[in-house]
């Protein structure tokens, strides 16, 4: 298969990259990771310390640290460094000019060394970074991918779970749009083990208790700051589910994730860099899944590719 013999690189060794290396080492998903960072002697110190836990691993991936020119033969490069979240921000948009310059540099340092495989964009404000990403980089569109709302979906089908004594796995829905503020539920085609929610919370009511939708959603998009604000980052969440992007490209999985690609024309969207569901496999983002959606759910939809769109201007 292409990916026999793949490698991944990560560009900012902070607690989103080195976790994300870690748990891709831990799941034995490539042959070799490099890890790239201002701070050399941090991605120094980071990989050495994985390559002493790869000695009780399934697989023997070399990781080490290294610069741009390994991004040339790379299959994947994880894009995770960015400029620090602003002090007493909780909107993930605030970090969006001091990172844009960062970002430009980064992909300019990717793209002289010849890369020619996928991106994936985890940086904040993700769908906008990833959108200057493609812009930038000159590659397809399917080949430049965010982690987009793939984490906030797995924290909604926890909240469900937990409400309901069930596996997480067993919650089918969708968290659309920006990550962040603006994001949207698909409620209408959401399930749990093949009923919908919606009959799920009512014929349930002993365990739904006082949570609605409206809650629900809050609960999700400030999940991450409950995160942030008692541990100063989040990682081990936004890592598996980057690790999750990364195994069904390198394994050609046709997986359907809520990921950030370029919508182009889908619910009326155009040349935005929002989550919808996607199909990933060893193309990248292969094709967008289009669900059926409400007329008010499709309306908050448009309206937080507005938000994410209104931003564009700066990146120019
Ligand atoms: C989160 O929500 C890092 O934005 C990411 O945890």
């Amino acid at each position: 298969m292409k990916f026999k013999n793949s490698k991944v690189v990560i560009v900012g060794a902070g607690n989103v990259g080195s976790t994300t290396a870690y748990s891709i080492i831990n799941q034995g998903l490539c042959e070799e990771i490099v890890l790239i960072d201002v701070n050399k002697e941090k991605a120094y110190g980071e990989a050495l310390d994985m390559q002493h836990a790869i000695h009780f691993m399934n697989r023997n991936i070399t990781i080490h640290a290294g610069d741009y020119e390994e991004c040339k033969d790379a299959d994947i490069v994880i894009i995770t460094a960015s400029a620090p979240m602003p002090k007493d921000s909780n909107n993930r948009l605030e970090m969006l000019k001091p990172s844009i310059q960062i970002m430009k540099s980064i992909v300019s340092s990717v793209m002289v060394s010849g890369f020619s495989g996928i991106f994936i964009v985890v940086s904040n404000p993700v769908d906008i970074m990833t959108y200057l990403v493609w812009k930038f980089s000159g590659l397809p569109a399917k080949q430049v991918i965010g982690s987009g709302t793939a984490l906030d979906t797995a924290r909604l089908c926890c909240s469900l779970a937990s409400m309901y004594d069930l596996d997480s796995k067993s919650v089918h829905t969708f968290i659309l749009g920006e990550h962040g503020d603006s994001e949207m539920v698909a409620w209408s085609s959401s399930t749990i083990g093949g009923k919908s929610l919606t009959d799920v919370m009512s014929d349930n009511a002993d365990r739904t208790k006082n949570e609605t939708k409206e809650t629900l959603l809050e609960q999700t998009k400030a999940a991450g700051w409950e995160i942030f604000s008692r541990k100063g980052n989040t990682c081990y969440g936004i890592a598996a589910s980057t690790t999750a992007i990364v195994k069904s490209i390198l394994f050609n999985e046709n997986r359907i994730l809520p990921v950030s690609v370029l919508v182009e024309g889908l619910y009326g969207i155009d040349r935005v860099y929002l989550s919808v569901p996607t199909i990933l496999n060893s193309s990248g983002a292969k094709e967008t899944v289009e669900i059926r959606l409400l007329p008010e759910e499709k309306e908050e939809l448009i309206q937080s590719a507005k938000v994410l769109s209104s931003f564009y201007e700066e990146l120019k």
